[in-house]
């Protein structure tokens, strides 16, 4: 791909712009899982031992959406600002991130580090607006984007501002395009797994389908699958919509679906839970996992493997009744001769949490844009405006 990198730039002395993702999790405002803003540190420092003054931006969360569920202006300015964010970041780097109150028509604190406010506040943003976007950029002189899990959106701070500054890659946004690149073409056999609680991923599907030897199903997913193939999954969540399209992808052999599954008679860490065959699920009970017949099978599969691509858990990990599904094929992928590339989101927080995440080649810090980054065979739109920007400022 045609961008510039950080290597590319003249960056002594200069006010440097640099997108992340600082979308974390915040818990009673703390922030609750900071990967994301560990994975940054090394554009950090390059930019610190360049002299540079950092100023970092990011969105947090969907703000409209709070906004849609009737909260007031000032519950989300508060519950979704990026203040805790910063002081977290402080204790990592050691050095003082000094936070902005705002992202634009603000005059900025004299700190090495700023992180501004969350993008989202202004509507601009979301709407790739120009004028927003000419704002951004007149608070620096270069332009870096490190998002990688924003850069499937086509927004201002990912998109527009690349038409006001020198731009580049950030060495975050780098490593991500390298390791997933090597799934447009993976060395074979490539098994790849789709799970997870959203089952809107029948665009990637079909993207993959095409590459791949296997592809291994669980998850909410798994269920609209088995529904469509007229199981009866009594009270397990399934997906309208993906219900749809899941009848033209019945009968492709490279699909593989449980046989058996952990079931539950309600949706609680400590419900009743028994395993069963997919033809025997009791009436009103539901399914929260993938079944021990099932895991063999997919692990079967997956010896064979020379890449896999994870995205989205088996079943519901987050309660340890069950886990097994989705602890036992990390446990098996992380112990493959093979590239084992984890789609970000959910699958990264189980592999984080079942301590399998130093073992697997590359876990991403992208949720959907690791997933959109292979249906678009790479072309994600803040990459395109990357490779646009190209040649159009000089070094
Ligand atoms: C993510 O967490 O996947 C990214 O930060 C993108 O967030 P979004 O889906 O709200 O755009």
């Amino acid at each position: 791909m045609k961008f510039l990198t950080l290597k590319d730039m003249a960056l002594e002395n200069k006010r440097v712009l640099v997108r992340v993702d600082y979308n974390v999790p915040l818990k009673n405002g703390i922030v609750a899982d900071d990967t994301r803003l560990e994975a940054t540190v090394p554009t950090i420092n390059y930019l610190l031992e360049k002299n540079c003054k950092i100023i970092l931006m990011s969105h947090l969360g969907r703000p409209k959406d709070e906004y849609e569920k009737g909260k007031s202006v000032e519950d989300v300015k508060r519950e979704l600002s990026l203040n805790p964010v910063a002081e977290n970041l402080s204790g990592i780097l050691g050095i003082d991130v000094v936070f902005a109150g705002d992202c634009v028509d603000i005059r900025l604190p004299d700190a090495d580090i700023i992180l501004l406010e969350n993008l989202r506040f202004h509507d601009e943003e979301e709407k790739n607006n120009e004028a927003f976007a000419q704002k951004l950029a007149s608070l620096a002189d270069v332009y870096v984007n490190d998002a990688f899990g924003a850069s499937h959106r086509k927004h201002a701070s990912v998109h527009a501002i690349t038409n006001f500054l020198p731009s580049c890659a950030g060495f975050l946004l780098e490593k991500e395009i390298n390791e997933l690149s090597k799934l447009l073409n993976p060395e074979k056999p490539f098994v790849a797994i789709i799970g997870g609680a959203k089952a809107d991923k029948i665009g990637v599907m079909r993207a993959l389908l095409s590459k791949v030897d296997s592809l291994i199903i669980g998850g909410v997913l798994a269920n609209t699958f088995l529904k469509a193939k007229g199981v009866d999954i009594r009270k397990s969540k399934f997906d309208e919509e993906s219900l749809q399209h899941a009848k033209e992808f019945i009968g492709n052999k490279k699909i593989l679906l449980p046989v058996d599954v952990i079931v539950a008679d309600r949706f609680e860490e400590n419900a009743d839970s028994k395993e069963v065959s997919i033809n025997k699920i009791p009436n009103d009970w539901m399914v929260m996992d993938i079944g021990s017949n099932t895991i063999e099978a997919y692990k079967e599969k997956l010896s064979h493997a020379k890449t896999v691509l994870w995205a989205g858990p088996l079943g519901v990990f987050e309660f340890k009744k069950f886990s097994s599904g989705t602890r036992k094929i990390a446990e098996f992928i992380s112990s493959l001769y093979a590239a084992t590339i984890i789609g970000g989101g959910d699958s990264a927080a189980a592999v984080e949490k079942f301590g399998f995440a130093e073992k697997m080649t590359h876990v991403s810090t992208g949720g959907g844009a690791s997933l959109e980054f292979i249906e678009k065979d790479g072309k994600l739109p803040a990459i395109v405006a990357l490779e646009e920007a190209h040649g159009r400022f000089k070094k």
